[in-house]
């Protein structure tokens, strides 16, 4: 849990794509723990139904609809599912994401542009569908989850490293147009986090330190989406909280691919 109070988004509903697993998991229960109704949402059914199941028991109202977020007819299906059934959508999260590790050599180009299909063009789906279906008349709040390497290149990673700096761009436009309309737009962009699908795919072919300090949380990661979904946050938009203890500002020890 976290430090916040337990009622902060009372009355909010929070949309989190790619929330039945690892981080976006972490970031949907603390939302939906701090008062907000839940809707998740990917591809696979069995495990947004397993994850609901398990908020439901912890007392958090969730809708859990599946969803491709390269197809933006789904992805406005979902939205639209979720304003009938709670009335508003007053927070997105963009988690959803996939990647692999392979030098650009290896990436097929098949292969990079799937990647920039659902973390670049799946973030813009989802943020087009909301604004156009709620936030552009109520206001709200974006988060989209990225990655701290915007300038840095990163072996392994043109694809991801790509669709993230996009994504971070992204924000910033989405942040300056919509600020005259209430909508704040952030960005978080986690280091290694244990215990999730990124880093074990990350350390299947990279050093990374047996260092604590170097390794958050999911719950570390969903902390920082709750602050700055929360009015705590109220004058900050266009930003990026990266939540990597320093490690990828940190040359020294900076792992060796
Ligand atoms: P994860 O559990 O694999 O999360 C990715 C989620 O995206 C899954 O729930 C997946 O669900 C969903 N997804 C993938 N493709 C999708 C699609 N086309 N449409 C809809 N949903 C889709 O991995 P994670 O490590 O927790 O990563 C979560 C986020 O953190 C990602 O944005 C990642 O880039 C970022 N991040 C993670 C780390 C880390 O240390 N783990 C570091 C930097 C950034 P389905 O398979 O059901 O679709
Ligand atoms: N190495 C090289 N190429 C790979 C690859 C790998 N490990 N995995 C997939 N690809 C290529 C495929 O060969 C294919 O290219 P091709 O048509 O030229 O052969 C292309 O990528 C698309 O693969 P496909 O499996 O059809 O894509 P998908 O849409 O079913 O899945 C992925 C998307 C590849 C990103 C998949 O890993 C995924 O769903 N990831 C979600 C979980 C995740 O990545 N979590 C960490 C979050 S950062």
């Amino acid at each position: 849990m976290s430090d916040f109070k337990d009622n902060i988004l009372q009355g909010r509903v929070a949309l989190i794509t790619g929330g039945a697993t690892g981080i976006g998991k972490e970031i949907s229960r603390t939302l939906g723990k701090h008062g907000a109704k839940i809707v998740i949402t990917s591809r696979k059914q069995e495990n947004l139904d397993a994850a609901r199941q398990e908020f439901e028991k912890e007392g958090i109202e969730c809708l859990a609809l599946s969803s491709d977020v390269r197809n933006p007819e789904a992805v406005e299906q979902v939205i639209a599912s979720a304003i009938e059934k709670y009335g508003s959508l007053n927070i997105v999260v963009n988690c959803a994401a996939g990647m692999f590790l392979a030098p650009i050599e290896r990436i097929s180009y098949n292969g990079f542009k799937t990647v920039v299909d659902i973390d670049l063009l799946g973030t813009y789906n989802v943020t087009k569908a909301a604004f156009t279906a709620y936030l552009k008349e109520h206001g709200g709040c974006i988060v989209n989850i990225t990655a701290p390497f915007e300038h840095w290149g990163v072996s392994s990673m043109a694809h991801v490293a790509a669709a993230k700096a996009g994504v971070e761009s992204l924000t910033r436009t989405c942040a300056v147009e919509w600020a005259p309309l209430g909508i704040r737009v952030n960005s978080v962009a986690p280091g290694f986090i244990a215990e999730t699908e990124g880093v074990k795919r990350a350390g299947e072919s990279m050093n990374i330190p047996d260092d604590k300090s170097l390794k958050g949380t999911r719950q570390d990661l969903a902390n920082a989406v709750l602050f700055l979904v929360s009015d705590s946050a109220s004058f900050i938009s266009g930003v990026c909280i990266r939540a990597d203890g320093s490690a990828t500002i940190d040359l020294l020890r900076m792992p060796v691919v």
